[in-house]
C-alpha cells in the first residue's frame, strides 16, 4: 500500500526534521523604536543559537525560511540590507557550521542573487557537503510553487511523459530528507506564506505568537512538547496505532 506521502515516522519525541518560518523581526524592531533591519540582525543570532539546541536535542534536519520569493516586494533598502547579512552569513559563519560536522544548503532560484552570493553558496555548499551531522537549509527566494514547479520542468526537460509522486520528490528541494516532522512559524501569523508546500502534507503544524528574535530555547521546548502530545495518524484511526504512539 502506498502513502500519499514519502516514508512515514515512527513518532519520535524528537522530530527528525524541523521547518521553520521565522517571523516577526520587523514588529520586534518596531516596539523597540528601532528600525526594522535591527530586528533581522538580532533575528540571525535566534537562528545561530536554535542551530546549536537543535543539535543538542538530536534534531537532523533544520529548514528556515530566510527569504521567500514574495520578500522582494519589500522596499529596496531593506532587500538589500537582508542580502547584505547573507552575504556576511555565508562569509563569516560557514566556517564555524563546517567544524561542528554540520552540513549547509540554500534552497531557492538563485537567479536573483548577485555573483558574489551565488560563489559564497556553492563554497558553503562544497564545503560542508559530505558532513554528517544536522542539516541546515536556508531558504532564499524560495517559494513552495516554484520549488514544484522546477521540479516539473525538469522531469519534462528529461522527456518524461507523466510524472509520478517519486520522480517529482526527486527533483525537490529536500527530495532526499525526510518530510518535516514539526512545522513552526512564531510571530503570530497563522499561515504557510508559499513555504514548503508539497513536503508539509503531513507536518504538525505549531504557531506562536513569540517574535523570532525572541525565540529561545524555552521556546522551542514549548514547541516539543506540543510536538509530543500530538497523535500522528497519517490516515489511520488511533486504534490502530502501536501503543506507544497513541495519545490521549
Ligand atoms: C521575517 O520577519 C523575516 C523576513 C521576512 C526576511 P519580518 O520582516 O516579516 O517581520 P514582521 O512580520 O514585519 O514583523
Ligand atoms: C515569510 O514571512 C517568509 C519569511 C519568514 C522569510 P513574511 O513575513 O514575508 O510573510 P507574509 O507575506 O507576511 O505572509
Ligand atoms: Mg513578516
Amino acid at each position: 500500500m502506498k502513502s500519499s506521502t514519502q516514508t512515514i515516522l515512527a513518532h519520535t519525541q524528537v522530530p527528525r526534521h524541523i521547518a521553520v518560518i521565522m517571523d516577526g523581526n520587523g514588529r520586534w524592531a518596531k516596539k523597540r523604536f528601532l528600525p526594522r533591519v535591527m530586528g533581522h540582525k538580532r533575528g540571525l543570532d535566534t537562528l545561530e543559537n536554535m542551530v546549536r539546541y537543535c543539535v543538542e536535542k538530536g534534531v537532523q534536519y533544520l529548514t528556515v525560511f530566510a527569504f521567500s520569493t514574495e520578500n522582494w516586494r519589500r522596499p529596496a533598502g531593506e532587500v538589500s540590507f537582508l542580502m547584505g547579512l547573507f552575504l556576511q552569513a555565508l562569509e563569516k559563519q560557514v566556517q564555524r557550521l563546517h567544524e561542528h560536522n554540520m552540513r549547509l544548503r540554500i534552497i531557492g532560484s538563485r537567479e536573483r542573487f548577485s555573483p558574489e552570493i551565488v560563489a559564497g553558496i556553492e563554497a558553503a555548499e562544497k564545503l560542508t557537503a559530505e558532513n554528517t551531522g544536522l542539516t541546515l537549509s536556508i531558504a532564499a527566494d524560495y517559494g513552495g510553487r516554484w520549488d514544484i514547479l522546477q521540479a516539473a520542468n525538469r522531469l519534462l526537460a528529461e522527456g518524461a511523459e507523466a510524472i509520478s509522486e517519486e520522480a517529482l520528490n526527486h527533483y525537490l528541494m529536500l527530495g532526499d530528507a525526510p518530510e518535516p516532522d514539526l512545522f513552526i512559524r512564531t510571530g503570530g501569523e497563522t499561515r504557510i506564506s508559499n513555504f514548503l508546500l508539497w513536503q508539509m502534507a503531513y507536518a504538525e503544524l505549531y504557531f506562536t505568537d513569540t517574535l523570532w528574535p525572541d525565540f529561545d530555547d524555552a521556546a522551542l521546548d514549548a514547541a516539543f512538547a506540543s510536538f509530543r502530545s500530538r497523535e500522528r495518524r497519517f490516515g489511520r484511526t488511533s486504534e490502530q496505532l502501536p501503543i506507544e504512539q497513541q495519545r490521549g
